[in-house]
């Protein structure tokens, strides 16, 4: 999605909001700009294409700036063209304005706005930020007051940044429902949309809250909000960020090296919460609602995409270990629906980001039923993270490839710490639940050491148009994610099913071109499992099966078998998922596909 980067300060502006914007490119682009103010005039240099295009034109610039914003376009109102690239001015290029998120009301703006005489270059609802701003500031020459006016008429979301050659020494920003926070350095500051982009120069932030506008000049950041009408001096934050995480390192792709790091996830999502020894799981995220925990008898998951797979999972978990009725639901719906709420209801969202404005809206939605809200989020001071009363971080480290992955390993890890912490330790399942969470990270280790083999495997199949996927009990969910997986990196129509649900219309897919993957590991329902695949190889349909290691006669049923370790039922979802994870992967390698960067997808949408 966009993404935004300023600065101000004594350094040249533009390198550092490049090299901002660079680190944002994860997050799914296509057109990046950059504004910058030099002895009170304004420069702005935007296109459409890579921000590597954008560096090469802006270290033509001759001209020296201490202040800029810059921004990279994830199209949503008009074409990915340079016309349509942020930043965006009033006419005479005196107000340059950046913006993430959406202005719903921008036609009506910008009707009116025609009828004063404003014209439009391009075909973004953003356009019609620097002209209402221009507009006000015609009025009364204070741009801090014709901003927050603007402000007032805008509707929708967004974080927004603007400079101006009315007055060159400051940065303006606002945000509302989009992320952004602003980096604290030493007679400098910096602005983006997502803290990793200014973590090389500074793990000082303040995180904006919800109609903050603040004004940052070299000196100071002073914050107003709008809603409380109240102006405050912000509190930075230290933010715990190590940014070798973020680098590719040996491997080819982000994905890669991210399903690689299982094992090292599932260690850091359980260091210090889970003492197996001692027969104890310790959440420090919930200790503070521990009392009103002990009334909840529902929960209701909101989360999207691999989030809310990871959810389902957290559903059988949940309800088997705590006893707590459950109910997982896709955030863009659970927003939208007119259910009965109850205070004995908690509500967790499940995110990785933190900034999915679906997961944000559904959060909202409850924020005055008085109901408890739990985050499982890894992104730490996100907008989830800190708008929920309480919550476990993922402690993944940063997620670069769109394509969730460790993100999931650390949910479904961080979910069974919670099941177990809300359930008795008089649960036959409790001690060997625990026992198995520190074994896991060797075990992941084992199904990654198959890669080589997953990797021929995917080679076979990579032809195919079509793929189901198919599991029972809590490899359900895993069926599900495989398939989101599959399709999101190598373009191939995948859907999960229960495998139950074959004979209620799936089998009628089957032929010898519709290939299955048959999440069929050891457990109770196995020998159903086994029926359904007999189902489909009677109709000639190719099956790839990943199996518990020494399960021989599934060889014999399927075409092809990844062996995993045996664990217990309740976790074969991890493992399934670094199998199904490496499967998309070298298919997605084997088509030539921008694996970390699939088309039309960004890595966090914040947009509705
Ligand atoms: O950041 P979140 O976990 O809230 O993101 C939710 C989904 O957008 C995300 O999981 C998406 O489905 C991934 N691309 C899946 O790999």
């Amino acid at each position: 999605m966009c993404g935004i980067v300023g600065y101000i300060g004594k350094q040249q502006a533009a390198p550092i909001v490049v090299a901002g914007l660079e680190s944002l490119e994860y997050r799914g682009y296509d057109s990046a700009g950059i504004a910058e103010i030099s002895d009170s005039s304004a420069f702005i240099t935007k296109q459409a294409g890579r921000v590597s295009g954008l560096k090469d034109s802006v270290a033509k610039n001759t001209h020296t700036s201490h202040v800029a914003i810059g921004h990279t376009r994830w199209a949503t109102h008009g074409s990915p063209t340079t016309a349509n690239a942020h930043p965006h001015s009033n006419t005479d290029q005196t107000i340059m304005v950046v913006h993430n998120g959406i202005i719903e009301n921008f036609q009506a703006i910008k009707t009116k706005l025609q009828a004063e005489g404003y014209t439009f270059v391009s075909q973004t609802d953003t356009e019609v930020i620097p002209h209402l701003i221009d507009y006000y500031y015609r009025a009364s020459n204070d741009l801090t007051l014709a901003f927050r006016q603007a402000l007032q008429d805008l509707q929708g979301a967004y974080g927004i940044a603007v400079v101006s050659t009315h007055e060159p020494n400051k940065i303006l920003v606002a945000r509302l429902s989009s992320p952004l926070v602003v980096g604290v350095g030493k007679g400098e500051y910096f602005l983006a949309s997502d803290p990793s982009a200014v973590m090389d120069y500074t793990k000082e932030v303040i995180f904006l809250n919800d109609f903050d506008v603040a004004t940052i000049t070299a000196d100071g950041c002073v914050v107003h909000n709008l809603k409380q009408e109240k102006s405050s001096k912000p509190v930075a934050e230290l933010l715990d960020y190590d940014s070798q995480q973020a680098s590719l390192g040996d491997f080819p792709h982000f994905m890669l090296k991210e399903i690689f790091e299982a094992p090292a996830t599932i260690r850091s999502a359980s260091l210090g919460r889970v003492k197996a020894a001692e027969n104890i799981v310790k959440l420090g995220g919930l200790e503070s609602v521990i009392a009103q925990l002990k009334y909840i008898d529902r929960i209701v998951i909101v989360a999207c995409g691999t989030s809310y797979y990871a959810g389902l999972v957290g559903e059988y978990l949940l309800e088997e270990i705590a006893g707590i009725a459950v109910e997982v639901q896709l955030a863009s719906e659970f927003k939208y629906r007119n259910e009965p709420f109850s205070r004995s209801t908690a509500l967790l969202a499940i995110s990785q980001s933190g900034e999915t404005a679906d997961t944000i809206a559904a959060l909202k939605k409850v924020e005055d039923y008085g109901v408890l809200r739990i985050g499982i989020v890894n992104a730490t001071g996100s907008t989830i993270a800190r708008m929920t009363d309480a919550g476990v971080y993922c402690h993944a480290g940063p997620e670069q490839a769109v394509a969730s992955t460790k993100a999931f390993i650390a949910q479904v890890t961080v979910l069974a710490q919670i099941a177990l912490s809300l359930g008795s330790p008089s649960n036959k399942l409790f001690k060997p639940l625990l026992q198995e969470l520190e074994d896991l990270p060797a075990k992941a280790q084992q199904v990654l050491d198959t890669a080589p083999s997953i990797k021929k495997i995917a080679e076979k199949y990579a032809h195919h148009r079509d793929f189901l996927f198919i599991g029972r009990g809590y490899s359900f969910p895993s069926a599900l994610e495989g398939a989101l997986k599959l399709k999101e990196v190598s373009y191939i129509h995948a859907e999960g099913y229960a495998a139950g649900e074959m004979k209620h219309g799936p089998l009628a897919m089957i032929d010898e071109h519709f290939p299955t993957f048959a999440l069929a590991t050891d457990s109770v329902l196995l020998d159903k499992t086994y029926s359904n695949i007999e189902e489909i190889k009677a109709r000639k349909g190719p099956v790839v099966a990943v199996a518990t290691v020494g399960n021989k006669a599934i060889a014999k049923l399927c075409d092809d078998v990844i062996y995993i370790p045996a664990t217990l039922a309740q976790t074969q979802p991890l493992l399934e998922a670094i199998a199904t994870q490496l499967f998309a992967y070298y298919i997605a390698v084997a088509k030539d596909l921008n694996v970390d960067r699939p088309r039309n997808l960004a890595k966090s949408v914040t947009v509705e």
